[in-house]
């Protein structure tokens, strides 16, 4: 039977779950081209996750969970009653995909606890209905998120973001960019700069596609253009993402983040942080314990696909860093805000609703 593959109406359907498959919209091509990959086994969606087809914390988690459902449905294909131990490869080799972003672990253990709820039976659909809850729920928050980080913002106002947090790295909507989203239909966005976010270019390809959809005014700048605008003073707030939220409000996010908060501080503007609590990691006490992605050098030794720096240039690429707390104005996710985040606020975040994830 041939399936056919669906075309991308929007970047809120960058995952999608058609037809007993996993599409992800492939995010190399964009904006070039809009194509899905299709895919239908767990260790082809951990290879997508780790060559970036999909990236994006909440994307990646979102993704491997359903990926979980793939690696669910081909065990129990090979070993019936046996699958929850011929499963455990496929699991792993999702877990090691990327090393940051902590939504990838979190989905995992989340789809963990559900297969251990379950008997030796076929396990596809039940957990197909966990992966697409995980999915919902973070469209879900991502709605919240926007509203919540819109309401801290007196507009009309410039907007700084890096890398990209839309809709396309996460269930959908965006977190910095469901902010920008929700902050622009209340009219206090005047225009929106995105960093181009060297090496792979996220700020370029993604977030100028994203909000150019939606017409929301975008300039793209190159990152080193980001202090020269701070200084003329229409810049109100840097809105980004993040891949790992620390017990002390440590943020981990694209690498640049960092410099772009100390400039923040400098030129007295106003730095948030949008992610759903799926990215905080209650486990680890600071930013200091947050494992960073070194990726290949070829990503910064060229650009386009054509080499630049002279042959056997040694390069370092570090693709995260570590915004300390201090550096923070707010981190909002989908349960409150935490404004100047210490342990004491962020505990208190998780412990309002009685969960302390992971702790
Ligand atoms: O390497 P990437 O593109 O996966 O990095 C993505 C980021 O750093 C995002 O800012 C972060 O994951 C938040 S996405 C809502």
């Amino acid at each position: 039977m041939k399936t056919e593959i669906p075309t991308i109406p929007t970047p809120d359907d960058a995952v999608l779950w058609h037809d007993e498959r996993l599409y992800l919209a492939d995010q190399r091509l964009l904006p070039e081209r809009a194509e899905f990959l299709p895919l239908d086994q767990a260790p082809a969606v951990a290879d997508a996750i780790r060559a970036m087809v999909v990236r994006g914390a909440p994307a990646i988690g979102v993704a491997a969970a359903y990926g979980v459902v793939l690696a669910a449905r081909a065990a129990h294909a090979a070993a019936g009653a046996g699958w929850k131990a011929a499963i455990e490869p496929d699991l792993e080799r999702l877990a090691d995909s990327r090393p940051t972003a902590v939504n990838l672990f979190w989905a995992i253990r989340r789809m963990r606890t559900r297969i251990e709820e379950l008997d030796r039976s076929d396990p596809t659909s039940a957990l197909l209905s966990e992966a697409r809850s995980i999915h919902d729920e973070d469209r879900a928050a991502n709605r919240r998120i926007g509203e919540l980080g819109a309401e801290l913002i007196e507009g009309p106002t410039d907007i700084m973001t890096h890398c990209n947090a839309g809709a396309l790295a996460t269930g959908g909507y965006g977190t910095a960019l469901g902010v920008v989203r929700s902050a622009f239909a209340a009219g206090k966005v005047r225009r929106v700069f995105a960093d181009e976010t060297r090496p792979w270019m996220q700020g370029s390809r993604l977030t100028a596609w994203e909000l150019m959809q939606d017409g929301i005014p975008v300039t793209l700048q190159a990152d080193g253009a980001a202090a020269s605008l701070m200084a003329t003073g229409t810049v109100g707030w840097v809105i980004v993402g993040s891949d790992r939220i620390a017990g002390n409000g440590d943020v981990a996010n694209k690498i640049g983040t960092y410099g772009l908060a100390v400039l923040a501080k400098f030129h007295g503007i106003k730095f948030m942080v949008a992610a759903p609590t799926s990215t905080l990691d209650m486990q680890i006490a600071s930013g200091a314990e947050i494992p960073i992605e070194e990726r290949d050098p070829d990503e910064l030794l060229g650009c386009g696909g054509r080499r630049l720096a002279p042959t056997d240039c040694v390069a370092r690429n570090p693709v995260f860093d570590v915004t300390p707390a201090a550096l923070v104005d707010a981190i909002v996710t989908e349960r409150g805000v935490v404004r100047n985040p210490t342990p004491e606020k962020m505990r208190g975040l998780l412990a309002a609703t009685g969960e302390m994830n992971g702790l």
